[in-house]
């Protein structure tokens, strides 16, 4: 297949967005075989199939590298306290917060989680994207983990969507654990992370280091662990604090270390000697009302690469619009809408160790995301549109 008049926002080279107006992009099976302008397309290009796009945008197929979106019940009563003055830190250590979402996970059915996920993971679909992390962490026993990460694994054969998932048994110390979180490292998170990993249905170990959550030696503990299972880290780190998550997980090689609005500079300077991706999460920034600002031009001036994600959870995220997410990087952290785009393409694919997608190149897998627009910038300008005409994911429209 073809397809031919378009503007391209390839991130394979120097100039914006990696831009090629007036270009195509020649899809053979399940991968891109060439990328140009219209005037260089191969002869043997033009022997199949050939849409005409008409002047439209093709970006890569988006990628959602941070989210929790298989979960159960929802947190609205929560939104409710909070706007009643109790803040996420408050209704966590009253039981709320992670925890009630745990209670709701352990008790829903395996086709519930689906059910609700899907609905979920078909509104980021709608949107463009062709690849997703998924977590676990609100089961926080053995068998709710490895629940939650069937259901993601199952998301990638319900739908036309890659999935890449994330152990999170360090999320919270769940209530029968209160007050002994090593006993709960020791019990449940280091067993849960080998079972899960010998069943195949772990890609990478992730955590979340804060007062309500896990200590840099508790983390430390379960990287170990990680890494001797031969699975890569990553980390929510400076959410809501430092506790010198972020040096941690650059320790370890980390692919990303995810929030960072309480990241110093030399945090930063960690990240970028140990090659991590920044995983900025704006829409948890936003529903929080945190008012710190992750270090931004830190990360520009270390060469950070920083990616953009949804977070999509119930707690501090309810959101499944990367789109949205693009928008709020803008206005509230003062990205460029070039950094946002790249954020949910090229970035978002390094925050998840892969390098087969988030660029148009030769050799890449033929997932594209076709918009309405004609210029880039317009993906990340409006507020709850979605122009996208049209998503290729492995080479299939
Ligand atoms: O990424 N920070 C920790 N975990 C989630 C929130 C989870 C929740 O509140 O349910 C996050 O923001
Ligand atoms: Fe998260």
């Amino acid at each position: 297949m073809l397809l031919t008049h378009a503007n391209l926002a390839t991130f394979d080279s120097n100039v914006p967005y990696g831009l090629v107006p007036d270009g195509a992009i020649w899809i053979d099976g399940a991968s891109i075989r060439w990328v140009g302008g219209m005037e260089d397309v191969p002869e043997q290009a033009s022997a199949g199939e050939s849409v005409d796009l008409g002047g439209r945008l093709i970006t890569p197929g988006l990628v959602d590298c941070h989210t929790h979106i298989v979960h159960a019940g929802n947190r609205a009563r929560e939104f409710e306290l909070r706007l009643g003055g109790a803040t996420y830190e408050e209704v966590a250590r009253a039981g709320g917060g992670i925890n009630s979402t745990v209670t709701a996970t352990r008790e829903a059915s395996e086709e519930d989680l689906l059910r609700s996920a899907l609905t979920r993971v078909d509104a980021l679909i709608s949107e463009g994207v062709t690849t997703i992390e998924i977590k676990s962490g609100y089961g926080l026993n053995i068998e709710s983990e490895i629940k939650m990460l069937r259901v993601a694994r199952r998301i990638a054969r319900d739908r036309p969507i890659r999935v890449k998932t994330s152990f999170l048994g360090a999320h919270a110390v769940p209530v029968e654990y209160s007050g002994r979180p090593d006993a709960y490292i020791d019990e449940v998170c280091l067993p849960a992370m080998a079972i899960a990993a010998e069943a195949g249905l772990v890609d990478a170990v992730d955590g979340f280091c804060e007062g309500i959550a896990f200590s840099e030696e508790q983390i430390r503990r379960v990287f170990e662990a990680a890494k001797a299972l031969g699975l890569p880290v990553k980390l929510h780190a400076e959410q809501l604090s430092n506790l010198g998550g972020t040096r941690l997980a650059a320790e370890f090689g980390a692919l990303s270390s995810d929030h960072l609005e309480f990241a110093t500079e030399e945090d930063v300077a960690a990240m970028a000697r140990a090659g991590m991706v920044a995983v900025l999460l704006p829409g948890a920034f936003y529903f929080l009302r945190e008012t710190k600002i992750p270090p931004i031009e830190a990360l520009r001036n270390h060469g950070v690469a920083m990616a953009l994600a949804t977070d999509c959870n119930p707690g501090s995220s309810p959101m499944t619009s990367l789109l949205l997410v693009m928008n709020m990087a803008c206005t509230l952290f003062r990205m460029t809408p070039e950094e946002a785009l790249a954020g949910v393409t090229l970035h978002g694919a390094a925050a998840l160790g892969l390098n087969d997608c988030g660029k148009l190149r030769s050799g890449a897998r033929a997932d594209l995301a076709i918009w309405d627009v004609e210029h880039p910038a317009e993906l990340a300008y409006r507020i709850g549109f979605n122009p996208l005409h049209k998503r290729v994911f492995a080479g299939a429209m």
